[in-house]
């Protein structure tokens, strides 16, 4: 396994932890974390042992306080837009994974914290947790695809109302708006991520891909274009060892074994 600078990586069993490792700054996105959170999921990504993946912020105090600011301080516009770039890449990088990834939040979740959350495919919180989307008091607002996306998700005039304000919000309001899919008390939120994983490692990675290719063509594309990659996804996914292991194991009134083929 490589050492990285900013994120420590556990695999164990089926599940990939990953975790941004710059506590004493809140585990802000520098750019050394884009860079090796790139190279480590290119890597995970083709590991078929591993079947999910964790990500979550080092320390007890935030989960991610945001892109770092004080890279931002001396930023060209070109800078600036090249960042952007690397950010959004990374994101849909995320979201293109075979395997879901589900984000463990403990603390602070604000700006690109926020958003590296989004991009994961499931939320779990901590009620210690919190969210934003501070920006707008630094003079900029959520880049990186943070505006667009986040309208997406939750609606446009909650959205909106978060992205102008830049108030901090609770994880009970985060789950109010559907941003994170679990609560959970802090004591408790590991064991609640970990049934989480648990459900996901059970499930055939085939159609878990799949599947993803399909959310992720809904997000970026009209409704006639996402629904003829759906038809396609679906098809791949009958053609699978794992369609016949998952409808047999029902009919035969047993757990399946999913294989990943
Ligand atoms: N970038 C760089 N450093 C950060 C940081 C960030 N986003 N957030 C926190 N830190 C650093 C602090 O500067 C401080 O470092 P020093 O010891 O070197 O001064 C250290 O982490 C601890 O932070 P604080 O002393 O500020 O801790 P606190 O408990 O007083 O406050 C906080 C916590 C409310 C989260 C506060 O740190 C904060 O407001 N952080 C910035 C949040 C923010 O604005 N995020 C958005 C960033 S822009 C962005 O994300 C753009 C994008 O991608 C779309």
């Amino acid at each position: 396994a490589m050492a990285w600078e900013t994120l420590l990586y556990e695999p164990a069993g089926r599940v990939g932890t990953i975790t941004i490792n710059r506590p004493d700054q809140l585990n802000a996105l520098n750019s050394t974390v884009f860079r090796e959170m790139s190279e480590l999921l290119a890597e995970i990504a083709v590991d078929p042992a591993i079947r999910v993946i964790v990500l979550k912020g080092a320390g007890n105090k935030a989960f991610v306080a945001g892109a770092d600011i004080k890279e931002m301080v001396d930023m060209s516009r070109r800078e600036a837009e090249t960042r952007s770039w690397t950010g959004m890449r990374l994101y849909d990088q995320m979201r293109r994974m075979p395997q879901p990834l589900v984000a463990s939040i403990q603390g602070y979740a604000l700006g690109g914290g926020m958003l590296i959350a989004m991009a994961c495919d499931i939320r779990v919180a901590s009620t210690a947790a919190s969210f934003g989307y501070p920006e707008i008091k630094l003079g900029i607002f959520p880049g990186t695809g943070g505006t667009v996306l986040i309208d997406r998700l939750i609606g446009p005039a909650t959205a909106r109302a978060i992205c102008l304000l830049g108030d901090r919000f609770s994880a009970e309001r985060a789950f109010q708006l559907g941003l994170v899919n679990r609560i959970a008390e802090p004591d408790d939120l590991e064991k609640e991520t970990a049934e989480v994983v648990e459900t996901l490692a059970n499930y055939s990675p085939v159609a878990m891909r799949e599947l993803k290719t399909v959310l992720n063509a809904s997000l970026e594309m009209d409704f006639a274009t996402a629904r003829e990659v759906e038809l396609d996804a679906y098809g791949r996914c009958f053609d699978s060892e794992d369609r016949r292991e998952g409808t047999r194991a029902f009919v035969e009134k047993r757990k399946p074994d999913f294989k990943g083929r």
